[in-house]
């Protein structure tokens, strides 16, 4: 059972300071944010997360589990701090380093001899060597020990990681940051820490890279009339390739794969390499966005001008409530931009949706209901696979449209069905 300060309370610091609570240590969490400490601190959780609720409330009763916002309180007693702070993409595509610079810059002072300071961020390639400049202490460790958590899932992806990954310099620092998970069942992988920022970047641009690529796939499949779900079915079953991350659809979003992608081909520049490929893989994507968009013109008649389109889904993805780089919002500005009315609905939204009504003037209406958002609509494009989208009857929406139109941006409607309720639809590679 060791002390560990998470500091940062996103869904990457909450899910691991609650995990780590679970798995034995004493832990605290920090955030500057006084409400949100205060909220978390009466066992209130800000984020969607499945599982998240039951294992805070165990780690609240059980003592192990603190919030506060002061982190000079409790760091000099703790043998680890986890760095879970935010490291959003800057306008060139370089990755803001300035919350963890700004931690690593003041907590120095304050930490006990051999403690270990973690980022659990993604963070650029040689971030480790920053932190460690900036605390400013030979007697204090740096590790790298990166997060492969999926929102939605980000506590059983904690406590059933397929590995470990943790970067040090020297064997023994990683030994204790990999001590931690003990009563975690993966394969725990060392390395140095530079080796363990690239691992971390190099998987969620393989992910993103296998998007890309399926959804380039399911093109092409509707330029020469195949499906491309039996396309990926076949050729996913060879393990080289897998059957994970080939669902076709808007193209990617959500707080990483965007931001990790641009990141890594701003890191490779400057080390001097140019990653053409992944370029592509961001190029196809929003490319991607602007086919969900074309299909939508056509449902109407070629021109958005004045139509009114009924939008199910906001989120960059299910079981979700996060919106961040969502391709669904992408999507609904290029509608709006194209003179389009929306009636939105998404499961997580109430009242109104800010991304959108910046731009919207009065255009945007959140309906109460899936079905209701379709009232008298031209057409009806499905942007986030919901599983209650699933559920609705097209009977049922064919009588609230004007127009029996559907674009299916995630494959995720019983087609046939659809069709025989009188729709002409449209899906993504079928
Ligand atoms: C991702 C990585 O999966 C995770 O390992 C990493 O730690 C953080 O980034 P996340 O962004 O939460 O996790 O969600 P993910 O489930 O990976 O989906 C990312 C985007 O890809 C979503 O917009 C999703 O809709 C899209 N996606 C995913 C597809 O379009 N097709 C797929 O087959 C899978």
């Amino acid at each position: 059972m060791a002390e560990v300060v998470v500091v940062g309370t996103g869904y990457v610091g909450l899910t691991t300071g609650v995990c780590f609570a679970h798995l034995g240590h004493n832990v605290v969490c920090v955030d500057t944010d006084i409400k949100k400490v205060e909220r978390m601190r009466a066992g209130e959780v800000p984020i969607v997360e499945e599982g998240l609720a039951e294992l805070m409330a165990q780690g609240i009763a059980s003592g192990r589990l603190r919030f506060v916002i002061d982190a000079a309180e409790v760091l000099p007693a703790c043998e680890f701090v986890f760095l879970c702070l935010p490291t959003p993409e800057r306008d060139d595509g370089s990755v803001d380093m300035s919350y963890i610079e700004a931690v690593a810059g003041r907590i120095g002072p304050m930490l006990a001899a051999n403690a270990v300071v973690v980022n659990k961020s993604t963070v650029p390639v040689g971030a480790s060597k920053t932190v460690a400049r900036l605390l400013g202490r030979s007697d204090v460790h740096v590790a790298s020990n990166p997060e492969f958590l999926r929102e939605g899932t980000a506590v059983y992806d904690f406590l059933h990681p397929s590995r470990i990954v943790v970067g040090a310099e020297n064997n023994e620092v990683c030994a204790r940051v990999g001590a931690l998970y003990k009563g975690v069942d993966a394969p725990v992988i060392f390395s140095d820490p530079v080796s363990s920022e690239t691992i971390k970047y190099a998987a969620n641009a393989f992910l993103a890279t296998k998007i890309s690529f399926i959804n380039s796939i399911a093109n092409i499949c509707e330029h020469v009339g195949a499906d491309i779900h039996t396309v990926v079915d076949a050729i996913g079953r060879d393990p080289r390739i897998g059957r994970e991350f080939l669902q076709p659809g808007p193209g990617f979003g959500g707080s990483c794969f965007p931001k990790d992608t641009i990141g890594l081909v701003t890191l490779a520049a400057e080390a001097g390499y140019k990653f053409g490929l992944l370029e592509s893989v961001i190029e196809a994507n929003d490319q991607q966005l602007e086919r969900v968009v074309e299909k939508v013109r056509r449902a109407v008649g070629g021109n958005l001008e004045g139509k009114l389109v009924a939008v199910w889904g906001l989120t960059f993805k299910a079981n979700t409530d996060d919106r961040r780089h969502s391709p669904a919002i992408t999507i609904a500005r290029k509608l709006l931009l194209a003179g389009a009315r929306l009636a939105v609905f998404d499961p997580t939204v109430v009242g109104v949706v800010p991304e959108l009504e910046a731009n919207a003037g009065g255009a945007v209406a959140v309906a109460p209901s899936a079905v209701g958002a379709c009232a008298g609509a031209d057409a009806l494009v499905v942007l986030t696979e919901w599983p209650m989208f699933a559920g609705v009857s097209p009977v049922e929406v064919a009588g609230a449209l004007g127009n029996t139109q559907v674009v299916d941006a995630r494959n995720l409607l019983d087609r046939e069905a659809w069709r025989a309720a009188g729709f002409t639809y449209q899906g993504i590679g079928r």
